[in-house]
């Protein structure tokens, strides 16, 4: 990797967005560039800036896109790799976090990077094991290296976020995508928009910085990014919408939405997509969307927050 001087970055964890000032944003996509510009010139996808160093995959949900993507990023800088899923560990046999963390820390891995059904978990890690951890969704609660890749994304296109109207449509409640971007676009300048069904969307939501709507069209008139997300089933234990049709009548993102946002709007999902509910695969599969641009920039910003971590840090 071509040397550059590394400016000092001043965490030790990645648990949330809120503790990242502007500057460790702007820093945080840079080095992801770098990185990414570096790959691409590369035929050999590998550097050794990680390399003697051990980081240690704990998926205690389902995952592919971050799973494949933060293993894709620690092979790439050369880190030794241990990956942990909750069918195949001790969990299952009732074993807590704590003493599955502890357990693993015997073993002195340099980096946790886990994800978790429980908010806090990452927080509870790094602060009972003292050991850097980088949070890859933790329940409904955040999911900041999506935040990150999805910002990265969207500045591949336009030149700032500041001032420019993102709306993020579906599922609000139970979405960490959703809190992590509110949380990271107004920080850097946009004017968010939150959209769906009131039962997925109280008003207290506002209380994050997003201006709320019920209305999809109302929503998405005249915005630069329209940021769909997935209807999260698995966390809901009582209907909060009639029928999948009723949500699809109401909140689907179809091409006649994509009509009412800015010429050349951006369109966007973390994944994964639930086609013909939240998005018509006609606007998912056009040249307005990121979502596979979303998919490819997971890669270069888990490999920049390993490297700001871990690497040359002795
Ligand atoms: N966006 C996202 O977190 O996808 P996965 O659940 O596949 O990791």
């Amino acid at each position: 990797m071509a040397r550059r001087k590394k400016k000092a970055f001043p965490h030790k964890a990645i648990l949330g967005i809120e503790a990242l000032s502007v500057d460790d944003v702007r820093y945080i996509i840079d080095t992801a560039r770098n990185l990414r510009s570096v790959f691409k010139r590369r035929r050999i996808k590998k550097t050794p800036a990680l390399q003697g160093r051990t980081v240690l995959n704990l998926f205690l949900e389902p995952s592919t896109r971050t799973r494949v993507s933060f293993e894709l990023a620690e092979k790439r800088l050369s880190a030794d790799i241990i990956n942990i899923a909750a069918a195949s560990s001790a969990i299952v046999k009732g074993e807590s976090i704590f003493d599955t963390g502890r357990t693993l820390l015997a073993m002195s891995p340099d980096l946790i990077v886990i994800r978790h059904k429980m908010g806090g978990s990452p927080h509870f890690l790094h602060k009972h094991l003292e050991i850097p951890v980088i949070n890859a969704g933790d329940g409904i609660n955040q999911h900041p290296t999506q935040a990150l890749l999805d910002l990265l994304s969207i500045l591949d296109r336009i030149d700032t976020v500041e001032g420019k109207t993102i709306t993020i449509v579906g599922d609000i409640k139970h979405s960490r995508v959703a809190r992590s971007n509110v949380l990271l676009l107004k920080k850097m300048g946009a004017k968010v928009r939150l959209c769906g069904p009131p039962t997925l969307l109280q008003p207290e939501y506002a209380t994050l910085g997003g201006e709320i709507f019920y209305d999809l069209k109302q929503a998405v008139e005249g915005a630069h990014v329209v940021m769909m997300l997935r209807v999260q089933l698995e966390r809901m234990k009582m209907g909060y919408f009639p029928t999948t049709n009723e949500y699809r009548r109401l909140y689907c993102f179809t091409a006649k939405h994509l009509k009412l946002a800015r010429k050349n709007a951006l369109v966007m999902h973390p994944g994964p997509m639930n086609r013909w509910v939240e998005i018509e695969p006609e606007v998912a599969d056009s040249e307005n969307s990121l979502i596979l641009d979303q998919v490819a920039n997971g890669i270069s910003i888990r490999m920049a927050l390993l490297y700001l971590l871990l690497g040359e840090k002795g």
